[in-house]
């Protein structure tokens, strides 16, 4: 089959791979009607982690199933699925209490729990930036889909991003009526902002410096906050008449960068630290990382400086941490079946998987209209 295949820092090639197949009973093997490319790639992408080279990217699938293992009984050759991108077993700890992103069974990696397809660190398991994609466990994983062919790009993100910012605002605390502000206007912040209007905020700031995804935020009723203008806390502080926002949302990461292109990895932290309001809540799906290969020491990435001190005087709240799918993705299939939820807004591109390494390199540079690309490797 064909597969996205991570070469080293900037270099992804598609590439002729063995078929992904039923390895264990309990799996199933995906035929991909689309798969996204994910910010979460581009960290692995720019050389930022330590992903294997040859390993299969992509954790955000969805498509139709191909071929199921003898322990599999209710998923079905034939039905159309969105793929979690948390691997979870369903029956430890962290599964059994709605912690699917913390599986403590399926990462063989010492010390981490949680896997992931076609991720550093997330276990040996291969993405599908590719034509066949091995899921194990598929009966805890899958989500059912309506047959046939709509809503696809809107069903698309419910493998990650639109849970994920689901979930940054649940893990802020917020309440209806709430004022949010998220860091970071790429697909996550995106979702999180849509999300956080379907449960209820009064007011949603988005904070990025790109125009078009500060447009995007606007066409959904957001508020634009351009941090290259100025201190984005300011900028909130004064439209907010020096209240500040109740919750906020982390949708940047590690690779948070000034004005000027430079990288500061506690810059959003301190920045939502200051413009929540005492009391408030802090969500933060960004991802941040213990080893960065980037740095001259690696292991420097595991200690960021931020303002501690402040938020325990504010008596704030911090959650953070990988997504759990499973939670949020069958009632956020309902939204979107019932049209209240459109996440397919962002989506900027669709195309054939032959044409993903000249996507991630658009989307790596930000080039302006890169918000989110589908690949199509059914097409
Ligand atoms: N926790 C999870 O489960 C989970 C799931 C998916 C993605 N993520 C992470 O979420 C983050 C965002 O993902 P994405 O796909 O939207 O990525 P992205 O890289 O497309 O978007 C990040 C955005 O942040 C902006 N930005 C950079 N510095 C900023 C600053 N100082 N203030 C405000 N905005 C700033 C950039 O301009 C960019 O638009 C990444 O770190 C990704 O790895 C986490
Ligand atoms: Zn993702
Ligand atoms: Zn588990």
């Amino acid at each position: 089959m064909k597969a996205l295949v991570y070469k080293g820092a900037r270099s992804v090639a598609v590439e002729e791979v063995p078929d992904a197949r039923v390895q264990e009973p309990t799996d199933a093997v995906v035929r991909l009607t689309t798969s996204n490319i994910c910010g979460s790639d581009l960290h692995m992408y720019e050389g930022r982690t330590s992903v294997e080279e040859g390993k299969v990217l992509g954790h955000e699938n969805m498509g139709i199933v191909e071929e199921v293992g003898p322990g599999v009984t209710f998923v079905k050759v034939g039905d159309r699925v969105s793929v979690p991108f948390n691997i979870a077993c369903g029956s430890c700890r962290n599964c059994t209490t709605g912690w699917s992103s913390f599986c403590t069974r399926t990462n063989p990696t010492e010390g981490m729990d949680g896997a992931a397809y076609g991720y550093a660190n997330m276990g040996p398991y291969d993405g599908g930036q590719a034509e066949l994609l091995r899921v194990p466990h598929a009966d805890f994983n899958l989500l059912q889909l309506p047959k046939g062919t709509e809503h696809e790009n809107d069903f698309t993100m419910l493998s990650d991003i639109f849970p994920t910012g689901w979930h940054g605002v649940v893990l802020s605390g917020m309440q209806p009526g709430d004022r949010v502000a998220v860091f970071g206007g790429g697909p996550v912040g995106l979702m999180a902002a849509h999300s956080a209007f379907l449960q209820g905020a009064s007011e949603v700031y988005v904070v990025d410096k790109a125009p078009d995804r500060l447009r995007l935020a606007e066409s959904i009723g957001a508020v634009g906050v351009d941090f290259s203008a100025g201190d984005p806390v300011e900028q909130i502080l004064e439209r907010t008449g020096g209240h500040g926002v109740d919750r906020g949302v982390e949708a940047v990461g590690f690779q948070a960068h000034d004005a000027y292109g430079e990288e500061h990895p506690e810059l959003t932290l301190d920045n939502l630290v200051n413009v929540v309001r005492t009391t408030g809540g802090i969500g933060v799906v960004g991802v941040y990382v213990p080893q960065d290969p980037g740095l001259d020491e690696p292991a420097k990435a595991d200690r960021v400086g931020w303002q501690y001190g402040t938020f325990f005087t504010k008596g704030q709240s911090m959650g953070t941490g990988q997504a759990p799918v499973k939670r949020y993705n069958r009632q956020l299939r309902d939204l979107i079946i019932t049209g209240r939820a459109t996440p397919s807004f962002i989506v900027s591109h669709e195309v054939p998987l032959e044409q993903a390494p000249d996507a991630y390199e658009k989307f790596d540079e930000r080039v302006e209209g890169w918000t989110k690309v589908l690949l199509k490797p059914a097409s």
